[in-house]
């Protein structure tokens, strides 16, 4: 198959490529490096420097024989994103690229408005460039398990179906989004089903849950292959983020509670999910959605389990509660149906010990590069712990390291240094 990855530079996008282009199809990645212009911006550079998209094509090609086209551009431009699918005719586009940081989108009026305007605009020229010249494509968007908030009765896959007065209907399920940017992705998803409803897209919305892990297949080949590993508080995920704290002798920052329970899944999970997507396309006229995680936990549970495997591993785990910088129920009911994956064929890769073990240990291999100062909360957006401001509250982002002295947390010497 042709298939187009956008924002294919990505976590996610970079290893997806790699992986459908070593399963015999043809692969174009587009990327503005939009995520590395951000992160050079917020001072949350990944903790493993990575090539950018054309020598890691070369590279990948050098080891494996299998060819990654690239096109550096942006989504957000009509014009760009026309050209490329006119010239490509994918058989299937997966739409990463969008600002995917919950932090980031709630910082202040740029921050949201880029969010808001980056997001929208990719999703909608998407739409129109298949509309226009490949009606045939499979679009599989990236949606999120945040679309559906944390209510308080079971999480259907995309439709619910409601009895009222006697008469039935089915509907998109009720979101309630905890971040702007997770409010942008419930708008893509509205912008979606009109485009199903009325011109007869073929599209699948996956609800992804946070995803953790950086061995993949073809990533493990060579570290210059390894996805981009956020481990700050604005890109890292909660189990990346634990994973280099565990590393680098920091307590685990618990926020809140702990009792916030969401779906995660292995980064290799990721890729079986987009290779099941794209071999089973809906019909025209159909939006599929499925939720994409493999296991669900609270924060507390993740905490113990990284702070138990890494102390079986000789390090000094600590688990510490700070202020919760979000607004979210940090006790709460949570049950998600997530069966529509493991129906079409999906086998998970569950977070053993031995899994965690194996994270940690290549985290451990790169101890020296963590800086301590990227990780503790800049952004609040809690009204409850004394924010009152229109926006949210952030400390300056180029000192986070303040942000280490008022929350008290006693860093070690060899972290320390680093700031
Ligand atoms: N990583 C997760 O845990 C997770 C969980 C749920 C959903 N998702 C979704 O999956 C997708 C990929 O996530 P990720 O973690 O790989 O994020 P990422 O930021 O690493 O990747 C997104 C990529 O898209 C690019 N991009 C953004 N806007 C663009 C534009 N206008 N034109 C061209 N390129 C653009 C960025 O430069 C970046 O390389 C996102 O849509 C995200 O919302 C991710």
């Amino acid at each position: 198959m042709r298939i187009l990855v956008l924002g294919g530079d990505g976590y996610l996008g970079w290893p997806t490529s790699m992986h459908f282009a070593c399963h015999g199809h043809e692969v174009l990645v587009v990327d503005n490096y939009l995520r590395r212009t951000i992160a050079q911006q917020t001072r949350s550079e990944a903790l493993i420097a990575n090539p950018n998209l054309h020598a890691r094509a070369e590279l990948f090609e050098a080891l494996t024989h299998c060819h990654i086209e690239v096109r550096i551009g942006d989504c957000a431009d009509f014009r760009f994103l026309e050209e490329v699918v006119s010239e490509f005719v994918p058989d299937a586009i997966i739409h990463y690229a969008e600002q995917p940081s919950a932090p980031y989108s709630m910082i202040g009026f740029p921050e949201a408005k880029l969010t808001l305007n980056n997001n929208l605009n990719a999703t909608f020229n998407v739409v129109w460039a298949v509309l226009t010249h490949a009606p045939d494509c499979h679009i599989v968007k990236l949606g999120t398990m945040g679309e559906y908030g944390t209510p308080n009765i079971d999480i259907e896959e995309g439709w619910i179906e409601i009895e009222h007065n006697g008469r039935a209907d089915k509907f998109l399920y009720p979101r309630q989004a905890g971040s702007l940017y997770h409010t942008t992705k419930v708008l893509d998803t509205d912008l979606l089903w009109f485009y199903v409803r009325t011109h007869g897209l073929r599209v699948t919305d996956l609800m992804q849950g946070p995803v953790y892990g950086i061995s993949t297949e073809e990533a493990d080949l060579d570290e210059r292959l390894m996805p981009n590993f956020h481990y700050d508080d604005i890109f890292g995920t909660v189990v990346n983020r634990f994973l280099v704290q565990a590393a680098a002798g920091i307590p685990l920052t618990v926020y809140g509670r702990g009792g916030q329970i969401r779906g995660y899944l292995n980064l290799k999970d990721t890729l079986q999910c987009l290779s099941i997507a794209v071999e089973n396309p809906p019909r025209h006229g159909e939006m599929r959605i499925l939720n994409q995680f493999t296991e669900q936990f609270s924060v507390n549970q993740l905490a113990e389990r990284v702070q138990r495997v890494g102390n079986g591993m000789g390090l000094r785990v600590q688990v510490r509660a700070i202020a919760n910088p979000r607004k979210e129920k940090e006790e709460h009911y949570y049950n998600p149906v997530h069966s529509g994956l493991l129906q079409l064929g999906l086998q998970p890769h569950y977070m053993t010990d031995q899994v965690v073990a194996g994270m940690l240990s290549e985290v451990i291999r790169y101890r020296d590069q963590i800086d301590a100062g990227k990780i503790l909360p800049r952004v609040s957006w809690n009204q409850s712990d004394g924010a009152a401001s229109a926006t949210a509250r952030h400390a300056p982002l180029a000192h986070a390291q303040n942000a280490a002295e008022t929350q008290q947390l006693d860093l070690p010497a060899s972290v320390s240094a680093l700031q």
